[in-house]
């Protein structure tokens, strides 16, 4: 079977010639968190050993060059979403810190009763800070349900009313793998009045996003999930909307006047960002970028559905192996959560390991959906531009012996 993606793209990942329990390591947790190329570590060493400093506060030179990594980031990643302008990018710790500061931020102006809907299939950090201003504002909480194949039967757009205030959905689900039609989502929640919030953490690192394209409003992702570091997240908002938002975080570095007894704050996207900020993340998130348009995110995009097809086909092949999420793979990305029968998703995880093998076991962070689904848990595999077929066949071999393993006959 032939790759889009040349295999010999692993040498640019050092970690991916580790062994692993004897075994070639076969990365498959990488909607948990992907591995780093060498051109990502090498940016962040550069900026520590040339260029470090407190950025926006110094006239000395090393506060300038460390000033002007963190704008370029910021340019960087308007430009691969398409956004108007760089004064639409915040950054923050991550995609969960992103969505706290939507959820207490935005509902500073909501009213008793307003309606927040939510997928049932979101992470839990899509689902609890709204739940808490929820709470403290008698907001009502609602929740679009998937169907059995975990796509949103037509009838669940109906509970998107003029009562809506917001609709916050990740593009993809981390667990049914689904890719949720965000652009139509937004059109009709627009046409209602409604502000939209798109959980893109598992999306972008695979496929290309625009946001003038879905019409989001605002949109959010991580950057250790596209080949970045740990500890620096994106969060996207109109300009219109940012401006009229309080902030979340008070400190250093996001203030225009500070009084004994009063404050006025920076303007947009300096109000959001309180303290001295993550360069280290923004540089590293900036060579992550350039090496993913590098690649192309459509080489990406379709390299993924190589693989997602051929581990399904094979998948299904094994009789005591429950896939979940859409088997019509237009629908889903490269994430498949499963099941192998009568043995715990935990110590399926735990002899894959023995062979090489890195997946994911538990509920995902997704314990509602896993209550909706009727299970407790998966075992989930997930791929990225570096995996390859050899990759598949490993994972495919290690996952028939598991039964066998656990004293069953086959
Ligand atoms: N949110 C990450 C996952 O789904 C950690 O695995």
């Amino acid at each position: 079977m032939s790759q889009i993606i040349d295999s010999k793209i692993r040498e640019d990942f050092p970690i991916l010639e580790k062994k692993v329990n004897g075994s070639r390591l076969v990365y498959l947790d990488n909607a948990a968190t992907t591995q780093k190329p060498k051109c990502v570590v090498d940016a962040i060493s550069d900026y520590y050993y040339n260029h470090n400093g407190n950025p926006h506060r110094g006239a000395h030179t090393l506060s300038i060059e460390a000033t002007s990594l963190y704008d370029n980031a910021k340019k960087k990643v308007q430009n691969f979403i398409n956004a108007d302008s760089e004064d639409e990018i915040v950054f923050t710790k991550n995609c969960t810190e992103s969505l706290n500061l939507l959820a207490y931020s935005l509902s500073q102006s909501f009213k008793e009763d307003d309606e927040i809907l939510l997928c049932i299939s979101e992470h839990h950090s899509n689902i609890l800070p709204w739940q808490r201003i929820s709470k403290e504002k008698n907001l009502i909480l609602k929740y679009i349900y998937v169907n059995e194949d975990g796509t949103i039967p037509e009838s669940e757009y109906e509970k998107i009313n003029k009562n809506t205030k917001l609709i916050s959905i990740a593009q993809m689900s981390n667990v049914l793998g689904t890719i949720f039609p965000v652009k139509k989502i937004s059109q009709i929640a627009h046409e209602k009045g409604a502000i939209v919030v798109i959980d893109a953490a598992q999306s972008i690192p695979h496929m290309k996003v625009d946001v003038k394209d879905i019409d989001a409003d605002f949109l959010v992702f991580s950057a250790h999930k596209m080949l970045g570091p740990m500890g620096i997240g994106v969060l996207y908002g109109k300009k219109h909307l940012l401006d009229n938002m309080p902030p979340f975080l008070l400190g250093g570095d996001m203030i225009e006047y500070v009084y004994e007894n009063d404050v006025t704050f920076a303007q947009v996207p300096y109000k959001f960002e309180a303290g001295t900020q993550n360069v280290e993340g923004a540089v590293g998130l900036k060579a992550a970028i350039d090496y993913l348009e590098k690649i192309g995110l459509q080489n990406i995009e379709a390299h993924e559905k190589m693989l997602t097809e051929y581990a399904v086909e094979e998948m299904l092949k094994i009789p005591y192996i429950e896939i979940y999420g859409p088997m019509d793979l237009e629908k889903r990305g490269g994430i498949i959560s499963f099941n192998v029968k009568d043995i715990h998703p935990h110590d399926v995880s735990t002899i894959l390991d023995s062979y090489g093998v890195a997946s994911r076991a538990g509920h995902h962070c997704c314990q509602p959906l896993m209550r909706y689904m009727g299970i407790n848990s998966s075992v989930r595999i997930s791929f990225y531009l570096y995996n390859n077929i050899e990759d598949i066949d490993i994972f495919i071999d290690s996952i028939k012996n598991v039964r066998k393993w656990l004293g069953y006959g086959s």
